[in-house]
């Protein structure tokens, strides 16, 4: 699925963002719409509730929102709205003209119900300030941000091409050099963002767009703030914003001093996903999913996808690490691995963090235990043989004692 101005397309992503039906559905109802159209024009909405894929009144439903959004009359000075390119949980993002330089860009739009809440306001507006002070090749360029007739809107460039997510989406796993193609790119990205003294804080497939000459490009510094902004920390404290399957453990315990190493949790926890087609955590409820990136250990993505080479899934490791102090200390540390097992050497620097990690767990000893579910799951388990233990010895004595009295 591209991400064109396609009614068509942007009613299938819908239908599977909203769980009405899965990726797999959408793609086979593409596919039988282009043999079908060449005999008898029909559109995905109809197909779809042909198929039994989505129900008539869900269509009707999802077709509603579209249209609102896409008859939705915003007049920007400057700029000409030509047709919506997606939704997020927060912000409709449309494509327009700038008319001053001719150019296409990309133009995201806050709905007017989030405006009374300044908090989203306040958020919009850092992410434009945030990206404008950003210039760099695999950065999604910030152009313009404004008010204009009530809404807040936020100009930038305007990327061709597709996100991780929609890769993903449609069931694509990637092999490991496909892979580290693009988060070579990414930690490039967040390598120049995080020396501007600026932290994403989301970083997940949906933010990774890759245009039509493969350039990796990285979206929404939505929830991006200065390093330096302890002000800006402390009102965010308590507060867990980015997606639960890729958010870091010290993001979710709400800690004041998220630093760049959050970015590498959140691309590693990517870097997983598209190697091995599955988030590194699952759960239905998102409190358990955070519960497990604060607790579980992490599969090992070659114990997932055998074909995957040691090596990777060592760097994978090493930036999922649950104590920030145990993963790359910063982007340069991590290019240096990644570019290694590019050029199909081993990942020294992880291998070296993998034997210290190691050696302090020995030191360490019955701390990590204490630490390890597991362990907790085994204290529970000789707790209940001894209470069951007691039970049986206390049952045989009253039996006993019974039988005493009934003699005497
Ligand atoms: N600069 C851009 N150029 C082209 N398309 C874009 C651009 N920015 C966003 N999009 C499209 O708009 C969609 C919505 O983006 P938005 O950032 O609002 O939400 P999201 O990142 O997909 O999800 P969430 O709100 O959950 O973080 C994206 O998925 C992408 O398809
Ligand atoms: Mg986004």
């Amino acid at each position: 699925m591209t991400n064109e101005t396609n009614y068509g397309t942007i009613f299938g992503k819908m239908a599977i963002e909203q769980g009405l039906c899965t990726p797999a559905e959408v793609k086979r109802a593409v596919e039988e719409l282009e043999s079908r159209q060449k005999v008898n024009p029909i559109i995905l909405k109809d197909l779809m509730v042909d198929l039994g894929y989505v129900t008539d009144s869900q269509a009707q439903r999802l077709c509603k929102t579209l249209r609102d959004s896409k008859s939705a009359n915003y007049q920007i000075p400057g700029y000409k709205i030509i047709g919506m390119l997606g939704k997020g949980a927060m912000a409709i993002v449309y494509k327009a003209r700038q008319l001053s330089l001719n150019r296409e860009v990309a133009i995201k739009i806050l709905p007017k119900k989030f405006m009374q809440n300044p908090e989203y306001v306040t958020r919009f507006y850092k992410e434009g300030q945030a990206a404008a002070k950003l210039n760099h090749n695999n950065i999604v360029q910030a152009y313009d941000v404004g008010e204009a007739g009530g809404y807040h809107y936020f100009v930038m460039e305007y990327v061709k091409g597709k996100t991780i997510y929609d890769d993903i989406a449609a069931g694509k796993v990637f092999s490991e050099s496909q892979a580290l193609e693009i988060v070579i790119q990414v930690a490039r990205a967040l390598n120049h963002a995080h020396g501007c003294g600026l932290i994403h804080r989301d970083v997940k497939p949906k933010n990774i767009m890759i245009n039509s000459d493969s350039v990796v490009k990285l979206a929404d510094m939505g929830l991006a703030r200065e390093t330096s902004d302890i002000e800006a920390a402390k009102t965010e404290a308590g507060k867990a914003y980015g997606t639960p399957y890729y958010i870091a453990p010290e993001q979710i315990r709400g800690e004041v001093d998220i630093d760049g190493r959050a970015d590498i949790y959140g691309l590693g926890a990517t870097f997983y996903h598209m190697v091995t087609g599955r988030v590194p955590f699952m759960d239905e409820d998102p409190s358990n999913v955070m519960r497990k990136h604060l607790k579980e250990p992490l599969i090992p993505p070659d114990h997932i996808n055998s074909s995957l080479s040691a090596g990777v899934s060592e760097v994978i490791e090493i930036m999922m690490a649950k104590r920030k102090e145990d993963r790359y200390n910063d982007c340069e540390e991590l290019l240096a691995d990644l570019q290694a097992l590019s050029a199909g050497q081993p990942p020294t620097r992880a291998r070296q963090r993998i034997d210290v990690n190691m050696l302090e767990q020995l030191e360490e000893g019955d701390e990590i235990l204490d630490d390890n579910p597991y362990y907790e799951e085994m204290q529970l388990n000789r707790y209940k043989t001894a209470v069951m233990v007691l039970g049986i010895v206390s049952g045989i004595l009253l039996l006993g004692l019974i039988v005493v009295v009934l003699n005497s």
